[in-house]
């Protein structure tokens, strides 16, 4: 029983983490992995979700809500930033569950993250099929929906449907070029990544820059609606519920740890990664929906493309900035998906090397020095579920599995502090244990306002994962291995 919680030793861990047997190359600076972060973090949520979370729960004070999740997620954020100082592998949360809580939590960890990154990429793939078919409708290329929707549908009246379409064929491209790239190399995709987050943000801030001569502070009042009656439905309840809904947008900062192998200087660079991504979206989301809400009232913003609404209430004066914006989203979304399955390729990566998973997840390609194997199993696993299923029951369970995985690192800093007071690090999290228990708190209160159905599919998805380490991982383990003889 003890051997399922059996930790594994800090100082094999440094020792891996110095080594350069894992045969992945050290390319990326504290620049690269900024825009890692906010390539991860700047996607669906800004681009897709504010809109109808400021037209249902909260109206302008939408604001609030990105301040309150912004805050849940620094506080999960600064936790992260002294394991990554501390703990430079690959596999993140996983990894330094293993450190703290021991074998079966870390496996409990790192099959969660499943969910947010490898689930989260096909989410925004599907997002990104969206915006490319529209973009393609826009300029006169109309694709047939037999090929560009998710034959399977759900909702929560009818439950699963036949939709009449064969594939998400954009969603599946997407997926496979990214793939291929992530294959190639991880310098080359860093700096896909760098042009498209300089894409992004730059159109950011042009809407931001010409959107705010546009605002009329009207809309503005009453900034904070009044409750109708029920729960969630404006007023500060509204504004905790936008803030749960939002939280989506702020996921994949945390993606920045994955890279740990990859990093010039990972214990400087990784907190500064996380945090410096965390802190920039902040203030540009904070911005956009600022102007958004000042331009267009905000009962009209229940569209799935909020930022093109409130460029088309400006009558003809910045229409030449519509096609820009949708470039800007398609760009944004892309590297949303490279990093997410950048992320789940590592932490595969690092679980195999651990022998949770199967020797042959540990491979590194000999040329391109990238673990091709599980960049691999996780574009293909990604571009079947892009292809076939629809965005909203995927959505869903990406923000439980993150908050999840946000809740046992803060945990784990508690413990850390404990066993290990004195190890080395190069970030300390501030305020131990006001800012972890803070942490946790936000995060479970985020998880509470999400549907009971998201939770009955955690523990689903949870069981499965227990009958795959019981039968495999388990048996296989290096730490469980070093456990028995040493029995
Ligand atoms: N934060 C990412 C997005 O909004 C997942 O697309």
């Amino acid at each position: 029983m003890s051997s399922l919680f059996a930790r594994k030793p800090l100082s094999l861990l440094f020792q891996e983490a110095e080594s350069n047997e894992h045969g992945l190359r050290r390319h990326l600076t504290a620049w690269n992995l900024v825009l890692l972060g906010i390539g991860c973090v700047i996607g669906a949520g800004i681009f897709v979700l504010t809109g109808s979370a400021a037209a249902n729960y909260a109206g302008p004070a939408l604001v609030i809500s990105f301040v309150l999740s912004a805050i849940g997620c620094a506080f999960a954020g600064l936790c992260y930033a002294e394991f990554a100082s501390m703990i430079p592998i690959s596999g993140s949360a996983y990894t330094y569950g293993y450190a703290t809580m021991g074998e079966l939590i870390a496996w409990i960890i790192g099959w969660d993250l499943i969910l947010e990154y490898l689930f989260g990429a096909a989410t925004v793939a599907v997002g990104w099929s969206g915006y490319v078919v529209s973009f393609l409708g826009d300029i006169g290329l109309h694709l047939p929906t037999a090929i560009a929707g998710a034959p399977f549908g759900y909702d929560h009246v009818n439950g699963w449907h036949v939709t009449g379409s064969l594939i998400n064929f954009p969603a599946v491209f997407i997926v496979t070029l990214i793939t291929t790239i992530l294959i190639l190399g991880i310098r080359e995709s860093a700096k896909l990544n760098d042009f498209i987050v300089l894409i992004k943000v730059a159109v950011i801030l042009l809407f931001v820059g010409f959107g705010l001569s546009y605002v009329d502070t009207a809309n503005w009042t009453p900034f904070i609606p009044e409750n109708t009656g029920t729960w969630g439905h404006f007023g500060w309840s509204g504004i905790l519920t936008g803030a749960g809904v939002i939280f989506f947008a702020y996921i994949g900062f945390d993606a920045v740890s994955t890279t740990a192998q990859e990093a010039v200087n990972p214990k400087r660079d990784l907190p500064i990664g996380i945090l410096v991504s965390l802190a920039v979206c902040t203030v540009l989301y904070i911005a956009v929906t600022l102007t958004l809400t000042g331009m267009v009232p905000y009962t009209q913003l229940n569209v799935p493309a909020p930022i093109a609404v409130a460029i088309d209430q400006t009558g003809n004066t910045l229409h030449w900035l519509g096609p820009i914006i949708k470039i800007g989203a398609i760009a944004g979304l892309t590297s949303v998906v490279l990093v997410l399955i950048l992320g789940q390729s590592r932490v595969f990566f690092t679980m195999a090397a651990d022998g949770l998973l199967w020797p042959t997840f540990s491979k590194v390609h000999p040329r391109y020095k990238t673990p091709y194997v599980t960049t691999l199993v996780t574009g293909g696993v990604c571009a079947l579920m892009a292809g076939l299923f629809p965005i909203g029951i995927l959505g869903e369970m990406v923000s439980i599995g993150t908050l999840l995985a946000f809740i046992i690192v803060c945990f784990g800093i508690i413990l850390l502090r404990k066993r290990e007071p004195d190890a080395p690090r190069g970030f300390r999290t501030p305020w131990v244990p006001f800012v972890p228990i803070m942490g946790m708190l936000v995060c479970f209160v985020e998880m509470v306002s999400l549907p009971i159905g998201t939770w009955t599919r955690l523990l689903g998805w949870m069981a499965i994962g227990l009958v795959i380490y019981f039968s495999y991982g388990r048996r296989h383990s290096n730490v469980q291995r070093h456990h028995r003889k040493n029995v």
